[in-house]
């Protein structure tokens, strides 16, 4: 089954075409990253008009990549919630309107299933349920259990930031650029990651809170530089050296990871069934959070690095195992394919 997915929830134009969930004939991803960057953050109307501009080009090209034409394409499917409104809305009308000019079905998917699905991507060994998920993006700090494909139950969230906000909250405050991340992660190679002891908030059971996190950095620079807490955030970047920058930078990574993962090994006291784990979204790209959860957990998946971020492969992913598994409407004209929500 051959699957057009076409992903447009946040910066990322993208669209794919994938055969049977897993092999990848084609990933086509225009990113506004560039454009971002020099405001350190995504601009909701100025992504939705950049999105207008490359979506039909990328889906042109994405069946251009898999030499297959409309005839061969057995479905389309798009994500539908959550991200930005202006910037769904661009995905949802593209992909409505090509199903009726083309007679496709249509299948609208939740993101953050498809982040997920993004590590049945041309996967050697598959994941075995019940799996423990941690999604961690840019949005979205959660640990799911899945008993099959597609049951998901949500068992800890983050209480107020996401871990890759948290990340590119951390690298403004450093004077790094923007996706944070990545940067972040570069910084920290010439650190010392024990030099700055960082607190873990103290949230119940398997919940997560950043914005502590992000606040103990910024007063850790503030007493660091000798400032008060009353210091702009924007300026202490003028006032670090290199190697402060990198030790923060290390630092936070390191603390940040040890969190996540904390929270992963509890949740695995709570359900020692768990036969595998699955690790999702933008922050699954990091080289640190990789090599310590294969050393501290058994049967750790992560998509391959250019599946962490968004994509319209895994969109095609997940639709391709809502379809297997009944979980898609059998007459998806029916379903109301507009963004659901801006937030949720
Ligand atoms: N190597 C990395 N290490 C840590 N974080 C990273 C890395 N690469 C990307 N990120 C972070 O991932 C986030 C982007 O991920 P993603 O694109 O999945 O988020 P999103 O789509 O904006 O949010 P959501 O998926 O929750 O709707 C950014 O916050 C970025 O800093
Ligand atoms: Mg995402």
């Amino acid at each position: 089954m051959l699957i057009l997915g076409i992903e447009t929830s946040c910066d990322e134009t993208a669209a794919a075409v994938v055969e049977d969930g897993s092999k990848v004939l084609s990933n086509v991803v225009v990113s506004q990253i560039d454009i971002f960057a020099e405001y350190g953050g995504v601009i909701p109307e100025v992504a939705a008009r950049n999105h207008l501009e490359v979506m039909m080009p990328v889906v042109r090209k994405a069946l251009e990549d898999a030499g297959k034409t409309w005839d061969d394409i057995d479905a389309i499917a798009v994500t539908h919630t959550p991200g930005l409104l202006g910037s769904l809305l661009v995905g949802t009308l593209t992909a409505r309107t090509l199903a009726i000019i083309h007679n496709k079905p249509l299948y609208a998917v939740h993101h953050l299933k498809s982040h997920i699905y993004a590590n049945w991507i041309n996967a050697d060994s598959l994941p075995e349920f019940p799996l423990l998920a941690l999604v961690v993006s840019g949005g979205h700090t959660q640990i799911l259990r899945m008993n099959a494909h597609n049951h998901f139950e949500i068992i800890g969230t983050t209480r107020d930031d996401a871990v890759g906000e948290c990340f590119d909250k951390v690298a403004k405050i450093l004077g790094l650029p923007y996706p944070g991340g990545p940067a972040i992660t570069k910084a920290g190679l010439s650190g010392d990651k024990n030099k700055f002891k960082l607190p873990k908030p103290n949230v119940d059971g398997l919940d997560f809170s950043f914005s502590g996190l992000k606040t103990a950095v910024l007063r850790a620079v503030q007493s660091e530089l000798g400032l008060p807490i009353s210091h702009p955030s924007y300026d202490l970047k003028n006032h670090l050296s290199e190697q402060q920058i990198s030790d923060f930078a290390a630092s936070f990574e390191k603390t940040a990871v040890d969190y996540l993962l904390e929270k992963l090994e509890k949740a695995y006291e709570m359900y020692p069934e768990t036969k595998s784990f699955v690790v999702a979204g933008g922050v699954s790209a990091n080289q640190a959070l990789r090599e310590e959860s294969v050393k501290r957990l058994p049967n750790v998946f992560f998509p391959e690095p250019k599946f962490s971020g968004d994509n319209g492969a895994m969109v095609a992913a997940a639709a391709y195992f809502e379809i297997k598994s009944g979980v898609a409407p059998t007459d998806p004209y029916k379903l109301n394919i507009m963004p659901r929500s801006a937030i949720n």
